[in-house]
């Protein structure tokens, strides 16, 4: 009677690497590897996928279609929190990380497998990511990263699946690398290594190039609850739909390319090319709706947390109770966020033209400059006074006692005399 094999869950693409590891896998552990397919919202066709994975060794092979819980649970969440790492990138694979890790943890339970594997390289931050949500969730689980491991280049790899007769399609052969979701797609490798080159054209597949936009711009409007976009154009749309629709609007309107030179967790700058037209426009809508809702004080302090949490996703730590802090922030901070705003999207620009909201904290008869103004001028006089007294005394007192050129640069500019002088 034979022992029974150990098994494997892999987190697995259908792409070269994450094929190669399957076999890779058996060889070098003799484990059975189950190829777990995960849907977060791709334009690819998962079936084929599906079969490729067993035609290439694996005892098993599912998919799981979780592109309602990416929106609920984590794009949506980040969207309220203002998530843009570095204030640009939207985080879109960075948030799907920790979504892919809990389904291999719960699949490698419901498998009975000691062990998942990620197809991640020793040198970017999703191995980072996939690691720390792995063993945060089970720290029983072993982790196998076959690309980490392996050391083989691109060729070597690419003949690896010739021996083995690993079908390589055509995608493969391309010079990118690329990872895709319903919240954006990012392109590294190639040219793209020089961050003088401009990217070329072909590397782009959701965004048409400005200059081939309509001519007329586009005019959209969405609706907000608690932060959470739920209307488009005035009809109710669940999220998925919501921003397939907007990256299909955005972008071909242009809109939606991202040149970001980013600091990885492993300490790398790299320069990363993103399409994420849906990100876009719902940000800066997000963002003009905040505007109109937020008193000084809480926008700027919102501000703060935005930084913290889109750090804290980007650095692979969503199960973190940081994190939950954090939420309990963002949760309480959204609860005024609803309205709507009003966006128009011409030749690559995404630009807000209106907002409103039923809790606006816009008063027109304080702001106006015409007839209606019930702001009391009076106040002001008395009002700067005060404001300014500290500044003032200040002035009077170590300003004046300060010599240029000393340790402390002088914030005052020097004297400038007049030129073409006349007098009477
Ligand atoms: N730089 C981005 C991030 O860290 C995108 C990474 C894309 N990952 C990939 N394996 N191609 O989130």
């Amino acid at each position: 009677m034979g022992t029974e094999k150990k098994k494997v869950v892999l987190a697995y693409s259908g792409g070269l690497d994450t094929s190669v590891a399957i076999k890779w896998i058996q060889e070098k552990y003799n484990m059975d590897v189950i190829a777990l397919t995960i849907d977060l919202g791709t334009e690819k066709d998962l079936k084929p996928v599906v079969k490729k994975a067993v035609k290439t060794g694996a005892c098993k092979s599912m998919i799981i279609d979780a592109k309602e819980v990416f929106v609920d649970y984590f794009i949506f969440p980040a969207l309220q929190a203002g998530a843009l790492y570095e204030r640009t990138y939207p985080l879109a694979t960075a948030l799907g990380r920790p979504l892919i890790a809990k389904l291999l943890v719960d699949t490698a339970k419901a498998e009975g497998a000691c062990a998942v594997a990620h197809g991640c390289t020793g040198k970017g931050n999703d191995q980072v990511r996939f690691d720390i949500a792995i063993h945060t969730l089970d720290p029983s689980l072993q982790i196998i990263a076959p690309l980490r491991e392996w050391n083989m280049t691109r060729n070597e790899s690419m003949e690896y699946a010739r021996i083995n007769e690993i079908p390589v399609d055509v995608s493969t052969r391309n010079p990118y690398s690329i990872d895709e979701n319903i919240w954006g797609r990012s392109i590294e490798c190639g040219i793209l290594e020089d961050p003088w080159a401009e990217p070329p054209e072909d590397i782009y597949k959701w965004t048409k190039n400005a200059n081939d936009a309509p001519g007329e711009p586009t005019y959209i409007e969405i609706g907000f609850e608690n932060g959470i976009p739920l209307t488009l154009n005035g009809q109710e749309t669940d999220g998925i739909n919501l921003i397939n629709e907007l990256n299909k609007i955005a972008g071909d309107n242009g809109v939606g390319r991202i040149d970001h030179l980013e600091n990885r967790i492993v300490g790398i700058k790299s320069r990363e090319i993103y399409e994420s037209p849906a990100a876009i426009v719902l940000h800066k809508a997000h963002q003009a709706l905040e505007e109109i809702v937020m008193t000084k004080d809480t926008h700027r302090f919102k501000d703060m947390v935005s930084t913290h949490y889109s750090d804290m996703v980007y650095n692979g730590l969503w199960y973190s109770t940081f994190h939950q802090d954090l939420a309990a922030y963002i949760l309480s901070n959204q609860r005024f966020v609803v309205g709507t705003v009003r966006l128009k999207l011409f030749k690559g620009n995404c630009i807000v033209v209106g907002r409103k909201s039923p809790l606006s904290l816009y008063d027109h008869s304080l702001a106006t400059y015409d007839t209606g103004d019930t702001f009391e001028h009076d106040a002001a006089t008395g009002f700067i006074k005060i404001y300014g007294l500290p500044t003032k005394t200040q002035a009077q007192i170590q300003l004046k006692a300060l010599k240029t050129g000393e340790v402390i640069p002088s914030i005052m500019p020097p004297k400038v005399e007049p030129t073409d002088v006349m007098e009477k």
